[in-house]
């Protein structure tokens, strides 16, 4: 930054064409009457630029007050591109319909951790490796075993996949590149054991080991649904709409969990830590969570004629439209679009979920209404997900945990990122302190 203090603050000629296309950003502090010249970069000042405006040489200088990151970014990513006024989500690249339409998630995987898509041998490789990593210790069964019967499956994940940490102590050997690669490759594999094994828990049935014969998602039903057949054979049909459910949710830039991950992750613990912290902030009902709150809110209005009264509420503040609006997207959520497509395939094979008739309507009045219209409120992911989910045979605990499997290959490939990003440091925000200053201790007595 160019600190102009020193000369006249007329020498800032902020109407040169040199000095536009120089981008630059000329600030007046009005408190001194300095100004300073500060860089644009993509879009950004630099809030350590900020630091020298200070009055009277006061310490820390200027900084910026961004509660929930509304204006901040904390990385350069090349991994996920969103345009929430357009509604376009795209992979390294590739729109999120293509993907949806032509790949597969172990395919979409690979992109988002290699930057590209792999070649059909690269593939094999690939999918060969996870599969050979889905057994989990038996130790850690037992780990699972431990939980009381009713405990919720995301707590469940979030414990067991921190834990492997206590399994691999090379993962903590994060500026290794081989390791970390071993550890994604590890904890892609395993998730879907985790997820299935936290699931017969909650129901009381026997741990369905993985068969290293199906493809990644048919594997993860088999796991889940398995009894006593001999080979467990999942519709082709709800095979792929869990593809495509993988998919959409492999990654979405700098969302609340990837936060946590890189936020955990740039103090340079092992993955497993790191992702563990991910899994906690998704299982919040602001973000993840959320699709569960949908169906309870679906069950809760109950029929179509009780919509208006529900939306009446919801415009009063005493309840909030589940799977509406988003930080991000103004717009419809592309991957809702998808989603609520797919609900046509599953329910063919499913039935229909009553409750779509009470969702779709709900979406109809809250699309036309000035309260959602203003405030640029869309169906979101999980305005749809959590029927098709409940269609699948699972209860809503399951839902996040069907959302945190497949995104664990965006929070690593994120996680690789930061680890590999030269110009990341340990995440230390700072605060406005508002308490009291020193003041002397009262003994208890004198209280
Ligand atoms: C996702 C979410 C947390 C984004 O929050 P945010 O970016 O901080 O947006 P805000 O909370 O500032 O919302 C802006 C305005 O829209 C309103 N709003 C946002 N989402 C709303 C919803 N689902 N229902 C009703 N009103 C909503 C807010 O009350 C606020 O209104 P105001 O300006 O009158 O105060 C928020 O939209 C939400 O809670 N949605 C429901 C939960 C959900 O579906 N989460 C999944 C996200 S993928």
């Amino acid at each position: 930054m160019t600190d102009t203090s020193t000369a006249d603050s007329t020498d800032v000629d902020t109407s040169s064409p040199e000095t536009d296309r120089a981008d630059t950003l000329t600030i007046r502090d009005n408190r001194t009457g300095q100004e300073y010249e500060v860089p644009i970069t993509d879009g950004t000042i630099r809030a350590a630029d900020l630091k020298k405006l200070a009055v009277d040489g006061e310490p820390g200088g200027l900084a910026t007050y961004d509660p929930g990151f509304v204006n901040t970014a904390s990385c350069r990513s090349a991994i996920t591109f969103i345009d929430g006024d357009e509604g376009i989500l795209e992979y390294r690249g590739y729109p999120i319909e293509q993907l949806a339409e032509h790949s597969t998630y172990l395919e979409v995987a690979y992109l988002l951790l290699n930057g590209e898509l792999p070649d059909r041998e690269q593939l094999d490789d690939w999918v060969h490796e996870v599969t050979y990593h889905t057994f989990l210790h038996e130790n850690l069964k037992q780990f699972i075993q431990g939980f009381r019967y009713d405990a919720h499956p995301m707590g469940m994940l979030m414990a067991s996949v921190s834990a492997l940490s206590t399994f691999y102590p090379d993962a903590r050997d994060v500026l290794d590149a081989d390791a970390r690669k071993l550890q994604i490759t590890r904890m892609i594999a395993k998730m879907p054991t985790l997820g299935a094994f936290a699931f017969r828990h909650g129901m009381g049935r026997p741990y369905v080991y993985p068969d290293n014969d199906l493809s990644y998602t048919e594997n993860f039903l088999a796991m889940l649904f398995k009894m006593s057949e001999r080979k467990y054979n999942a519709d082709p049909r709800l095979v792929k709409a869990l593809e495509v459910l993988f998919i959409l949710h492999a990654d979405h830039e700098q969302n609340c969990s990837t936060n946590a991950v890189r936020s955990v992750g740039s103090s340079q613990v092992d993955p497993y830590s790191a992702v563990g912290a991910g899994i906690g902030a998704l299982y919040g009902p602001l973000h993840g969570g959320a699709n569960e709150a949908v169906l309870r809110m679906l069950r809760e209005v109950k029929t179509v004629d009780r919509i208006p009264e529900f939306i009446d509420g919801v415009k009063n503040g005493k309840e909030k439209l589940m799977g509406f609006g988003h930080r991000v997207y103004k717009n419809y959520d592309p991957r809702a679009k998808i989603i609520k497509k797919a609900c046509d395939d599953v329910f063919e094979v499913t039935g229909v979920n009553p409750l779509l008739e009470i969702a779709m309507e709900l979406e109809k009045i809250a699309l036309e209404d000035e309260y959602f219209v203003k405030r640029r409120l869309y169906p979101n992911v999980d305005f749809y997900s959590g029927l098709i989910y409940e269609a699948l045979g699972f209860s809503p605990e399951m839902f996040t945990v069907l959302f945190a499997i497949p995104r664990t290959s965006g929070w690593l490939a994120q996680w690789e990122e930061l680890i590999t990003d030269k110009e990341q440091k340990i995440a230390r925000p700072k605060q406005i302190y508002t308490g009291y200053r020193t003041r002397d201790f009262v003994p208890l007595d004198q209280r």
